[in-house]
């Protein structure tokens, strides 16, 4: 019998990656010794921690609670700060896509930090990251405000040079959806990731009749598989509406290869874990991949392409 070869790789606008399965920015990739165990995994491709200029600290603890169906985080951007990453990368061989993810605290800070990231060869794409809904400093986000959003993004392809996408928060309306795509589909953008955490929810401890997490007053992003409806809506929706030339890397609720299954079938290139990474630790890529190969030899699939977007509805 001829064994078929089952293809897991992926290219987000032409960046190749071995795998289609990476982490998650946010989790268990802060620090020299996480960042260093994600180079070293079989994970696709590595996505740092979102970097300010400055180191933080982040919000006080308890600050990450998690349950069977979902988890709560208010971090609050803690990381080394740019220079910490861009060294670290400089120090390291690199043998897969690096994703550097950014998060300025302001415009002006943004700037700076693709600014930086422009001058790193070590820096394969940057995820802007537009949807951090844990910044005491900072309530609004730029991704729910469409004008600013629209004068922002002009304003960084006048000097970047990098491969560049956006990270996004949920949206939950199809106008939404399709003014961003606008947007987003008038500049040189290589990827959008969808969905970061569900802002402003909360979870109870019923015994203590308490929040789980001390900032915000128990108020924090939401991720994990009851997000899962979520982030296919908005990965399918996007892949409607956005330039067919820009990636999706969705994020959101996987913890299996049925999961990341579905993601590709709703228009994702490649997917992100991040709940289940934190709680599964660095051979969660290794698991996935051999779940997500089972089901396209199943199916009779040899790669990813062969059912992206391909989601059927009823006519
Ligand atoms: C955080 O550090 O608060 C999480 C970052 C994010 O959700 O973008």
């Amino acid at each position: 019998m001829i064994m078929k070869k089952i293809d897991v790789s992926t290219s987000i606008n032409g960046i190749k990656l071995p795998l289609c399965i990476m982490n998650a920015s946010g989790v268990l990739c802060t620090t020299d010794q996480e960042l260093s165990n994600l180079l070293n995994s079989c994970s696709g491709g590595v996505v740092t921690k979102s970097c300010t200029y400055k180191p933080r600290k982040g919000n006080v603890s308890p600050r990450y609670f998690e349950w069977n169906t979902g988890s709560i985080n208010s971090m609050g951007l803690p990381n080394l700060g740019i220079n910490f990453y861009l060294n670290f990368l400089e120090k390291k061989e690199i043998n897969k896509p690096v994703f550097l993810s950014i998060s300025g605290l302001s415009i002006e800070e943004n700037y700076f930090l693709i600014q930086k990231a422009n001058g790193s060869s070590k820096v394969t794409a940057i995820e802007l990251n537009l949807s951090c809904p844990n910044l005491l400093e900072k309530e609004d986000m730029l991704s729910y405000n469409f004008y600013k959003i629209s004068n922002f993004i002009e304003n960084i392809f006048k000097f970047n040079k990098k491969p560049l996408g956006v990270k996004l928060p949920p949206y939950f309306q199809d106008t939404h959806i399709k003014n961003i795509a606008l947007i987003l589909n008038k500049f040189p953008i290589f990827f959008v990731t969808c969905i970061n955490s569900l802002p402003n929810g909360i979870f109870i401890d019923t015994n203590k009749e308490s929040v789980v997490i001390r900032p915000k007053k128990g108020f924090g992003g939401i991720g994990g598989p009851i997000i899962k409806p979520f982030a296919l809506a908005n990965i399918h929706k996007f892949y409607t509406y956005l330039r067919k030339d820009i990636s999706i890397i969705g994020c959101g609720g996987i913890s299996s290869g049925k999961d990341i299954f579905e993601h590709i079938l709703c228009g994702a290139s490649a997917v992100q874990i991040g709940t289940q990474f934190m709680k599964e630790g660095i051979s969660v890529f290794r698991r996935l991949k051999k779940e997500l190969t089972f089901i396209l030899e199943k199916k009779n699939y040899l790669s990813i392409d062969n059912f992206k977007g391909k989601l059927k509805v009823f006519q």
